[in-house]
């Protein structure tokens, strides 16, 4: 089969490469997906560069999201009857890595569903930033409705579906994007207040809404500090990337006296079963919201295989809004 390998020190987007490898084996409890689209994110860069190496026995080949069909299941009767998979099903996943390949082992309790009226590609983007997002900011962050998320990168993958997530939860949400451009199209996600963060500081504009129960933060670096001034008291402010640094300087004083709490986390180097767990979660809260039209994908570009190295500069260049995706197979 066709995948995607990285030559040289990955630095370059235009280090990747399509090379020939063998099918890869289907362990028991899992499916072989004949992948049809595959999910970029910002973690397949950082795999690529380096930066974010795969968690141990997860496949060395980019890619954790995909749309497909069910090639071949390896799973006993029990198990196949419970989820209800069967040959030829149309699915999208999240997988343990190699997804930038024409065909992909995944656990069969990562499976999901094409939402109704979903393209194969729309479908590529789900699995990934769902789980990321519903881990961290409903799990992770307890958001409520009627309280008010902070979210920043609005335009991004992550940032696009905790927007809209949040909103079908009846929260209120505040979102930073950088430059006029972006902003205009981030508002159609139903973001209550959009802030043009090129343009100046978000923290006065935060605070004039009335401050944030959660801040959802893929930046870090000096938004840290002025994420815990926007907090109201009690809030929470979960981490979910670090674009411009994990390490920062922090008022610990304003974490006391508002009684804030600091978390994050990663999805990937997560168990089987707590993915299997998240996957059950979003199928049940996150699905229908997606089925009734409430969320949607923004698929930004499409790229086919042998272009996987424009698809990463694309995605580095930082002019998108919403996801990019990889056309493997039909
Ligand atoms: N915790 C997890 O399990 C998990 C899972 C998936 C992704 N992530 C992380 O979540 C982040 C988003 O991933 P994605 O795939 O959605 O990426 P993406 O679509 O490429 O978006 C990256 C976002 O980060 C913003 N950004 C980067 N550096 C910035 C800076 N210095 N100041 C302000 N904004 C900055 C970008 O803004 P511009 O467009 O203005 O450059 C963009 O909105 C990444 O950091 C990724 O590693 C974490």
């Amino acid at each position: 089969m066709h995948v995607i390998q990285v030559n040289n020190d990955g630095k370059s987007p235009y280090d990747l490469f399509v090379a020939e490898a063998p099918r890869p084996e289907t362990p028991a409890g899992h499916v072989l997906i004949r992948v049809s689209h595959a999910g970029v994110n910002r973690p397949d860069i950082l795999q690529r560069i380096g930066a974010y190496p795969p968690p141990v026995g997860a496949s060395p080949i980019l890619g954790l999201e995909v749309s497909g069909t069910i090639e071949s299941l390896n799973l006993s009767d029990e198990e196949a009857r419970l989820l209800g998979w069967t040959l030829g099903d149309k699915v999208c996943a999240l997988t343990n890595g190699g997804g930038y390949a024409e065909f992909v082992s995944v656990d069969a309790r990562h499976l999901l569903p094409i939402p109704k009226g979903l393209t194969m590609a729309e479908a590529a983007t789900l699995p990934e930033v769902s789980l990321t997002v519903y881990a961290n900011m409903i799990e992770g962050g307890g958001l409520k409705a009627g309280e008010t998320v902070l979210i920043h990168g609005g335009n991004s993958g992550i940032g696009s579906m905790a927007i809209q997530m949040a909103k079908g939860f009846g929260a209120k949400v505040i979102t930073t994007v950088r430059g006029a451009d972006k902003c205009a199209r981030v508002a159609a996600f139903g973001a209550d207040l959009v802030i043009d963060a090129g343009a100046g500081d978000f923290v006065e504009a935060v605070k004039a809404y009335g401050g944030a129960d959660v801040v959802i933060d893929i930046v870090g670096g000096d938004y840290t500090d002025r994420n815990l001034i926007c907090l109201k008291p009690k809030g929470r402010m979960v981490q979910v990337g670090v674009g411009a640094g994990a390490k920062v300087a922090l008022d610990l004083f304003r974490v006391m006296q508002k009684q804030l709490t600091l978390t994050g986390s990663t999805l990937r180097p997560r168990s089987a079963d707590e993915k299997a767990r998240l996957s059950h979660a979003v199928r049940d809260q996150v699905w229908p919201l997606i089925d009734a039209g409430q969320i949607k994908t923004v698929v930004e570009k499409a790229f086919s295989l042998d272009k996987a190295g424009e698809a990463h500069a694309w995605l580095e260049a930082g002019q998108h809004v919403g996801k990019v995706v990889l056309k493997i197979g039909g």
